[in-house]
C-alpha cells in the first residue's frame, strides 16, 4: 500500500503543503519543532481518523484559522482511494471525513482504506506504562484489519457506558438497579465475544513475529521476546466464564467504585524478555528495541492479514539506535512504503532508495523541500492546494 500524493490545509503549522512521496523510503530531516511529526500527524489522521498523539482534534487546526484539511491519495493491490479529513472545530460535527469526495457517515467506513503503524518516542510508553497503552496498540492494530473489531469495541463501550449511567443513577438516587442493566450486560458480552476472539486469534503470530524482528534488530540470538494476551476473565481454552455473568456478579462493588471491574477494557499484553517482564528487567536501549519490534510486529500482523504492507510511519527513531540496528532496521523495510523524520539527515546517508525532504519552519509556518542530492534544497514542493 502507498501513498501517491498527499496534501495539508491549515494543519498544525502548515498552510498548504502537497508532497508526492516516494514508494519506497522518505526522509524528513529538520531542526526541532520544525514540523517533521506534523507531516507524520497528517497521515495517521488519514488512517484511523485520528492524531497518535494524545491530542484534542481541534488542536490540529492551524492557529487563528478556522478549519483544516488533510488529503491522501493511496494506492493498495485491489483499489485507490482518496481519503480526506476535515476538521472544523466550529461547527456541530468537529470532523468529517470524505472518501473519494462523498462524506461518510461512520468513521468505520475509513478503517482499512489506509493502514498505517506508527513508532515514535512516545512508545517506550507501551513497555514502562500501564495496560491502557497496550489495549491501544492491540486495538488500532485490530481496527486496521477487521472492521467488525472496530464496530464491536465501539458498541462494547457505548453499552458499558448505559450499564455504568445506571448504577451510578441507582446509587445516587438509592433505588434498586434498573432491570434494563440485564440489556446492556448482554450486549457487553456478545461484542466483548468478537473483541476476545479477535485477540486471541493475533496473539501467537504478534509474538513469534516480535521475537523475530527483535532479533533481527539486535542481532542477538540469545535473547527471547515474548507477548501474551492476558485477560482478567478469559484463557484461550474452553470454559472460561461468561462475561454476562461475571458483569452480574460484581454490579455491587461497580456500584461502589464507579467503575467495571471485568471485561476486555481491563485486559492486557504481557512483555517478557528472556521470561522476566520487561519493564523490571531490561534496559533502556533493550526496551527501545522491545517497542520498536512491536510495532515491526503489527506490521508483520496487517501483512498476514491483508497481503500487503501497510505504510510505516517512524518518528525520531535513527538517532536512538547503534548503526547496526539502523541498517538491520532499514533492512527490514524493503517493500514498506516508510516515511522517517529525523534532526540529522547523516543518519541515513548509508542508504540509497529514499526521497530526502528539509522541513524548515519559516516565520511561523512549516516549509518543505526536495533535496536530490547536495546540501541546498533543489525544488519547492508547495503547489496550490486542490481542496475544493
Ligand atoms: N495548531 C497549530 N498551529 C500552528 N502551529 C502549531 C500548531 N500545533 C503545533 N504547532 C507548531 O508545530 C511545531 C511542532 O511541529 P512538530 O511536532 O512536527 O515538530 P518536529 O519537527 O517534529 O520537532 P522535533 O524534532 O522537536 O520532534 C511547533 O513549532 C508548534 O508550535
Ligand atoms: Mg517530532
Amino acid at each position: 500500500m502507498t501513498i501517491e500524493k498527499m496534501e495539508l490545509i491549515h494543519f498544525r503549522n502548515y498552510e498548504k503543503l502537497e508532497l508526492q512521496p516516494h514508494p519506497e523510503i522518505n526522509l524528513f530531516f529538520g531542526e526541532n519543532g520544525s514540523g517533521k511529526t506534523n507531516l507524520l500527524e497528517a497521515i495517521h489522521f488519514c488512517s484511523l481518523g485520528k492524531s497518535h498523539r494524545l491530542s484534542q482534534d481541534a488542536n490540529a487546526v492551524l492557529i487563528g484559522e478556522k478549519a483544516a484539511a488533510v488529503r491522501v491519495e493511496v494506492r493498495s493491490r485491489l483499489s485507490r482511494s482518496r481519503i480526506e479529513i476535515r476538521l472544523s472545530p466550529g461547527e456541530e460535527n468537529i470532523k468529517s471525513v470524505w472518501i473519494d469526495g462523498n462524506r461518510a457517515s461512520r468513521l468505520s467506513e475509513m478503517m482499512g482504506l489506509l493502514r498505517c503503524v506508527i513508532f515514535s518516542p512516545e512508545d517506550l510508553n507501551l513497555i514502562r506504562e500501564g495496560p491502557a497503552v497496550r489495549r491501544r496498540f492491540l486495538d488500532m492494530m485490530i481496527s486496521q484489519i477487521s472492521r467488525p473489531y472496530f464496530i464491536a469495541l465501539q458498541q462494547y463501550r457505548t453499552a458499558m457506558n448505559h450499564r455504568s449511567a445506571i448504577l451510578r443513577t441507582a446509587r445516587l438516587e438509592n433505588r434498586p438497579v434498573s432491570g434494563m442493566i440485564e440489556d446492556f450486560e448482554q450486549a457487553m458480552s456478545v461484542y466483548a465475544e468478537t473483541i476476545y476472539r479477535e485477540r486471541f486469534g493475533h496473539e501467537r503470530f504478534l509474538s513469534e513475529m516480535a521475537n523475530e524482528m527483535y532479533r533481527e534488530i539486535s542481532g542477538r540470538e540469545q535473547e527471547t521476546f515474548q507477548i501474551q494476551y492476558r485477560s482478567c476473565l478469559k484463557s484461550d481454552k474452553d470454559g472460561s466464564p461468561s462475561l454476562k455473568e461475571a458483569l452480574r456478579d460484581c454490579r455491587e462493588e461497580d456500584m461502589k467504585n464507579g467503575t467495571t471491574s471485568v471485561g476486555p477494557h481491563r485486559d492486557d499484553l504481557s512483555l517478557m524478555l528472556n521470561s522476566r517482564n520487561m519493564k523490571n528487567y531490561a534496559s533502556q536501549g533493550q526496551m527501545r528495541t522491545g517497542a520498536l519490534s512491536l510495532k515491526l510486529a503489527q506490521l508483520k500482523v496487517i501483512q498476514k492479514v491483508t497481503g500487503e504492507n501497510p505504510v510505516l510511519l517512524l518518528d525520531d527513531v535513527m538517532s536512538e539506535l547503534d548503526p547496526e540496528r539502523r541498517s538491520n532496521l532499514l533492512h527490514i523495510l524493503q517493500d514498506t512504503q516508510t516515511f522517517i523524520t529525523c534532526t540529522d539527515r547523516s543518519d541515513l546517508s548509508d542508504y540509497i532508495h529514499y526521497r530526502t525532504y528539509q522541513v524548515r519552519e519559516e516565520g511561523g509556518r512549516g516549509a518543505v523541500s526536495e533535496f536530490l542530492s547536495g546540501p541546498e534544497p533543489v525544488s519547492p514542493v508547495f503547489t496550490e492546494p486542490v481542496f475544493e
